[in-house]
């Protein structure tokens, strides 16, 4: 893989001026509130917007009606979302007639879509900031000129993107911490829509990554979790991202996760981490997608389904405790009855911890969405919900293996359901709810498991 160039420190220190410069505005938003649709990646983009908008002098708004600026960061891997977002912001219409001085941004991945920024700008001139998924470090000069000019500001940037180093941050969490390692995505799955708006694989230098850890370690923090669209092929695959795995093992953060693997990419070195590294949590998120051959082949994976399977043997030989999720699409174009088997079947061979289901959404520009597609939409709903009902018999099945054992939970929320529980995740990201008070949280503690629910556990503090 190319290395690509780094955004440079000039430029960076270039937008701080900006900030300060928006700070210094006397009419500014003095509040902010952000919308983060779809994945991870958008949620940790989320922090370094907040930690931009602070700089700016902003403080957060945790009621979004009320908020002076309200941005919201896109997703668009599947149509629903797109349209969840589109609803969201026509509703801001709405918002702004009674609050005229109310600024609008929208940013993400649905923006960096082919076309949709200048659809946007002309249905939609209410909204004040339009960027996308490459520019967002420049957010601090688009603001400004919004505020300077009193116009809407369009700024969507063709390009692979870089990498960007030291954007202010404000983390949404104390003891769990989103960490970059890499960003975009070569693979070209037929039905995906993320290599055409997050741009093309791009790796963080494993200094910096290591340096970020170190800082969060200092800090407090109990778990990272490595974010990239398919951390496997970091630095052009092979054994970099194990290595990079030993090499955050040493540093001592008590939880280590990562998030997302291609099982083209999964390497022998990342199967024997599992095995040997102490602070790697026995969960694997490993996204099969389909059952069937012929689909993967359609889907252009890469893989096949005996291959695949024997991955999930030898990660089970490494690391017998380890939990695997994973995601599916039903539906995809020509998807036949015996084909979808072939995924129930799977299904049934791996068991899953967790499943995430889809049914496949075309995405404009995707191979998949010229391919033929007679599959009515109830057939496709009656086989995501066959789909749904067997994995959910499974998930029950594994969590009733767990009664009456011993597991070490960190403590990530107090319950908004039940007063006096709280609830946090185990090793193998299994979420555990528990009587205990708002003192726990961030702490890992020890808790005796005494009955399992549909997706969680309930247990007792020892
Ligand atoms: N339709 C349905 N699901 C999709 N995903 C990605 N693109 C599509 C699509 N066009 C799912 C895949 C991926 C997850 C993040 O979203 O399962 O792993
Ligand atoms: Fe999309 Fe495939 Fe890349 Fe995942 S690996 S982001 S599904 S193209």
């Amino acid at each position: 893989m190319i290395e690509r160039p780094q955004v440079s420190e000039s430029e960076m220190l270039r937008q701080r001026e900006y900030m300060k410069l928006v700070k210094a505005i006397g009419e500014r938003p003095q509040t902010y509130h952000i919308v983060s649709m779809g994945c991870q990646m958008n949620e940790r983009d989320s922090e370094s917007i907040a930690g931009m908008l602070e700089q700016m002098g902003m403080r957060c708004e945790p009621v979004r009606e009320q908020a002076d600026l309200i941005l919201y960061n896109t997703c668009c891997v599947r149509e629903n979302a797109e349209n969840k977002a589109l609803g969201n912001v026509i509703w801001l219409k709405e918002l702004k007639k009674d609050k005229p001085e109310l600024l609008i941004c929208v940013g993400g991945c649905m923006t960096q879509e082919k076309g949709m920024a200048e659809t946007m700008k002309k249905r939609y001139p209410f909204i004040d900031l339009i960027y996308g998924t490459h520019n967002l470090y420049r957010l601090p000069e688009y603001l400004y000129r919004v505020l300077r000019d009193r116009t809407p500001v369009v700024e969507v940037v063709e390009t692979d993107g870089e990498v960007v180093e030291g954007m202010p941050e404000k983390r949404a969490s104390a003891f769990s911490a989103y960490v970059n390692i890499m960003y975009g995505c070569n693979n070209f799955c037929t039905y995906c829509i993320v290599p055409y708006v997050r741009g093309r694989e791009r790796s963080r230098e494993p200094e910096a990554v290591i340096e970020e850890a170190l800082r969060l370690r200092d800090q407090g923090v109990q778990e990272i979790m490595l974010l990239g669209q398919n951390v496997n092929s970091y630095r052009g695959g092979g054994a970099e991202f194990a290595n990079l795995l030993y090499r955050l093992d040493r540093l001592e953060i008590p939880r280590i996760r990562f998030m997302t693997s291609h099982p083209k990419d999964l390497s022998d070195e990342l199967i024997g981490a599992y095995a040997e590294l102490k602070h790697l949590m026995p969960h694997l998120h490993l996204p099969v997608q389909a059952g069937s051959n012929e689909i993967l082949k359609a889907m252009n994976r890469r893989y096949t389904r005996e291959h695949y399977l024997d991955l999930v043997s030898r990660l089970r030989a490494a690391r017998p405790d380890i939990g695997i999720t994973t995601d599916i699409i039903v539906g995809f174009p020509g998807e036949t009855l015996s084909q979808f088997e072939e995924t129930m079947s799977l299904v049934n061979e791996v068991r899953y911890d967790s499943a995430y289901t889809f049914i496949y959404s075309p995405r404009t520009g995707t191979k998949a969405a010229s391919m033929p597609d007679d599959t009515p939409a109830e057939v496709k709903s009656e086989r995501i919900q066959r789909l749904i009902a067997r994995q959910q018999e499974i998930t029950a099945e594994i969590l009733s293996g767990m009664v009456g054992s011993r597991q070490t939970v960190l403590v990530e929320s107090v319950s908004a359901r039940d007063e006096g529980w709280v609830g946090g995740k185990t090793p193998r990201a299994i979420m555990v709810n528990f009587p205990g008070d708002a003192s726990l949280i961030g702490r890992l503690v020890e808790v005796e498991i005494t009955s399992a629910g549909r997706n969680t556990l309930r247990g007792r503090l020892i």
